[in-house]
């Protein structure tokens, strides 16, 4: 009996521990595919979901079809309002401080992002990379986003 007491016990334990990171899963925002001509990204953040006004870190990595030149590529994140119609803030620019060459995995960290504090209620997070001053857009990914 105290046997069984325990067992049940530790899988009780066991069980609380499991289910953590699934409920974290479920809220994590999800990114897609801006289009089907673009590669696409992996981005996470921290936090997810975001909080208004406070500052957040991105990570974005993937495998791309075009070299990374540091100080050419950039990675760009706008935070745009759920019509697609309205910026909520300026872009954030991030330069590559490291190059990658194409067909290779790359990542960027960018360690503070400022979230709008004025976020709609509905909001898309768009993610890019490219190299502004060439007019070039080597890949893409956006998220909804809810306040
Ligand atoms: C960023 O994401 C990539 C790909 O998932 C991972 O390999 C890398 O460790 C991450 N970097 C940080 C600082 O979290
Ligand atoms: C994103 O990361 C997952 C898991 O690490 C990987 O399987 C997937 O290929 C990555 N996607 C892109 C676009 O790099
Ligand atoms: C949020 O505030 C910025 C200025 O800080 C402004 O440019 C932008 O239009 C505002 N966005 C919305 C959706 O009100
Ligand atoms: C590039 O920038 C990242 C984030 O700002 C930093 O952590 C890293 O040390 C930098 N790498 C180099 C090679 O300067």
């Amino acid at each position: 009996m105290k046997n069984f007491i325990f067992v049940f016990i530790f899988f009780a334990i066991f069980l609380t521990v499991n289910a953590a990171p699934h409920q974290f899963d479920k809220r994590a925002t999800t990114f897609k595919a801006c289009s089907d001509e673009l590669p696409s990204l992996n981005v996470t953040m921290t936090p997810d979901p975001l909080v208004p006004g406070q500052s957040a870190k991105f990570n974005v990595s993937g495998t791309l079809i075009n070299d990374l030149f540091k100080g050419i590529a950039d990675l760009r994140i706008r935070f745009i309002d759920s019509t697609r119609q309205r910026l909520i803030e300026n872009p954030y620019y991030q330069y590559f401080n490291e190059s990658f060459p194409a067909f290779a995995p790359f990542s960027i960290i960018a360690p503070k992002v400022d979230v709008p504090s004025n976020l709609t209620s509905k909001y898309v997070i768009e993610v890019v990379i490219e190299a502004k001053e060439l007019d070039d857009i080597y890949g893409c990914s956006l998220a909804d986003g809810e306040k």
